[in-house]
């Protein structure tokens, strides 16, 4: 994991990347990509983001993140920068492992249940591991909408992205037994959570597990599969 210091300098270099930045990237790739999503299959994806590469090397160590960990449910009104929304992304499902597309979380099998959404200002994301990018699904800020309007849950409207971890249980089930793939997605949901909240305090930034949502409130938001389900959300963003 990496310092935040050294990750906000090289954001800087990139362009100062803030999720503003996310229109301009967006405007950037869709006329590159647009074309290819569409031929491989029907997507819901209005447009995608090319996220900077991951860094790897150096940074917090592993125990200083676990030592500084704490659930921060309030922020600053400041964005994340494109490179710190990738580091969070690929800490929940980056590919570290091409050949078998093996990721930074473990999975049941390897049959990864899980998908990855992101609730911006400027719209909603979801995260494609392969390509280490994000489609947009939807050009609204709906954190407000999640965290059920003014008087919903501040830390869901004020943080700087909402990261929304669901499931499609049937992707397990073609492995194991019914009830032990539903375990098996619900624990790969807590590995990705933690992945992030560790990754949140690797860059100095805040952030909380929530488990008390609402399924139906999510798929208003998110325009989810047929049997995919919501596990957590994480509002990220830096701590006030
Ligand atoms: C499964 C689970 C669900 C949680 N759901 C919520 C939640 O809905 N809202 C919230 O503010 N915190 C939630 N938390 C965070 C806990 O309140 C928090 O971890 C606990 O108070 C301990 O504090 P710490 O995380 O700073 O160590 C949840 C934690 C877990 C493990």
């Amino acid at each position: 994991m990496r310092k935040a210091t050294a990750l906000r300098e090289a954001s800087s270099i990139t362009g100062r990347a803030t999720v503003g930045f996310l229109a301009t990237a967006l405007f950037l790739n869709a006329a590159l990509s647009w074309g290819q999503e569409k031929a491989s299959q029907p997507s819901r994806a209005l447009g995608e983001v090319i996220l900077p590469p991951p860094q790897t090397k150096g940074g917090l160590s592993l125990d200083e993140a676990l030592a500084r960990r704490r659930s921060i449910r309030q922020f600053t009104s400041q964005p994340l920068t494109l490179a710190e929304i990738g580091q969070l992304l690929w800490a929940a499902q980056g590919i570290t492992e091409p050949n078998k597309g093996l990721r930074t979380s473990p999975s049941a099998g390897a049959m990864f249940p899980l998908e990855i959404y992101l609730l911006a200002p400027d719209g909603i994301f979801h995260y494609v591991p392969k390509g280490h990018r994000l489609e947009r699904l939807g050009n609204e800020d709906k954190r407000r909408a999640l965290a059920g309007g003014p008087s919903g849950a501040s830390y869901l409207r004020e943080a700087a992205v909402d990261i929304v971890v669901t499931g499609i249980v049937a992707r397990t089930t073609v492995k194991f037994r019914a009830d032990e793939s539903t375990r098996y997605m619900q624990f790969e949901a807590g590995h990705v959570t933690q992945n992030v909240l560790l990754e949140a305090t690797a860059l100095g930034l805040g952030a909380v597990c929530v488990g008390g949502m609402s399924d139906a409130k999510v798929r208003q938001i998110i325009p989810l599969a047929a049997g995919e389900e919501s596990l957590y959300i994480i509002p990220v963003g830096r701590p006030r």
